[in-house]
């Protein structure tokens, strides 16, 4: 009679498979799927090391397998994403959370945290809801509003802000940029003349760079949440252009910027002559991340 399939042997063996085949992160892709098959936390595998696996779970963790090698991202073959400390539903209609944009919601609190009072928060390009949900989550006087053009990825991130209680502090609105929020903004925060904080991850991708792009992310992630324009910085052109008009005084602007784009991105906000203070941050790869612009 065969082996039976236990949780630890599967482990082994998807672990051994990945890393033979190149996947990123093999331990934790594995125990990703396996949880996700079997409906565990991921530390609960390792209290059930020797459950036996049922024919149907070995299907469903097969079928899983196949297109994790052929590099459809684990996320969203689990439609689950770790941010934060949040855990966020992601689809193919909205970009992965990447680990690197904790660094604008780490400088986003922290400027809440220096002021007082109510604190009105924009959130452009919101994708999945990540960085909105983060910054509602972690700060409890935020008030947010997070636009994105995409609607199908706004559904997503209407999941991801109930399932953390936010509904009443995050709004989600659709289109272009600021142009939802104009007619949109509340009162309060009309009175004070805008927003004390806008933060923004656009799409920055340049088209060569976008041909270059890994497999897994060029063919399974949408090119409107990564493309860029011809030279990566159409967005941020507009913003540069726009943003000012949106802020308080003394209200800061925060752009997750590509690995060398700081110049840049620095350069457009500079000749705006609105911003102050406007420094570029490095991230754990020591690569361009985070620009911070103060209105003066
Ligand atoms: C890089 S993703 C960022 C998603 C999320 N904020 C994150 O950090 O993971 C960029 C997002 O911008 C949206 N987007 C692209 N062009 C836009 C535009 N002109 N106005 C508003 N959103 C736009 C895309 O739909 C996508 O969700």
């Amino acid at each position: 009679m065969p082996q039976a399939w236990t949780i630890k042997k599967l482990l082994d063996w998807m672990v051994s498979h990945f890393t033979d085949e190149k996947i990123d992160s093999p331990r934790i892709t594995a125990e990703m799927l396996l949880s996700f098959v079997l409906q565990m936390e991921r530390i609960q595998l390792y209290m059930h090391f020797d459950k036996v696996i049922g024919k149907p779970q070995l299907d469903k963790l097969h079928s899983l397998v196949k297109r994790c090698i052929q590099n459809e991202p684990v996320q969203y073959l689990t439609g689950r994403c770790e941010f934060y400390s949040l855990s966020l539903k992601v689809a193919p209609v909205c970009l992965i959370p990447r680990p690197e944009t904790e660094l604008l919601v780490e400088r986003a609190i922290e400027f809440l945290r220096s002021r007082t009072g109510k604190q009105y928060v924009c959130d452009l390009c919101t994708g999945c809801g990540c960085v909105a949900a983060a910054i509602a989550k972690n700060f409890a006087d935020a008030k947010v509003i997070a636009t994105d053009i995409c609607d199908k990825a706004l559904s997503v991130a209407a999941e991801n802000i109930k399932k953390y209680g936010l509904e009443q502090r995050v709004e989600l609105l659709q289109g272009d940029l600021f142009k939802p929020v104009i007619s949109q903004l509340d009162e309060g925060n009309l009175s004070a003349g805008g927003f004390d904080l806008i933060v923004c991850n656009p799409p920055y991708v340049s088209r060569s760079e976008y041909e270059k792009l890994d497999a897994k992310v060029k063919n399974y992630e949408p090119k409107l949440a990564l493309d860029g324009g011809a030279d990566g910085l159409d967005i941020y052109r507009r913003i540069a252009a726009d943003a000012a008009g949106h802020l308080k005084k003394d209200g800061a602007l925060l752009l997750e910027i590509g690995y060398q784009q700081g110049l840049q991105v620095k350069k457009l906000l500079e000749d705006t002559n609105a911003f102050g203070r406007i420094t570029v941050e490095k991230d754990f790869n020591n690569n361009d991340r985070v620009i911070t612009a103060v209105k003066i």
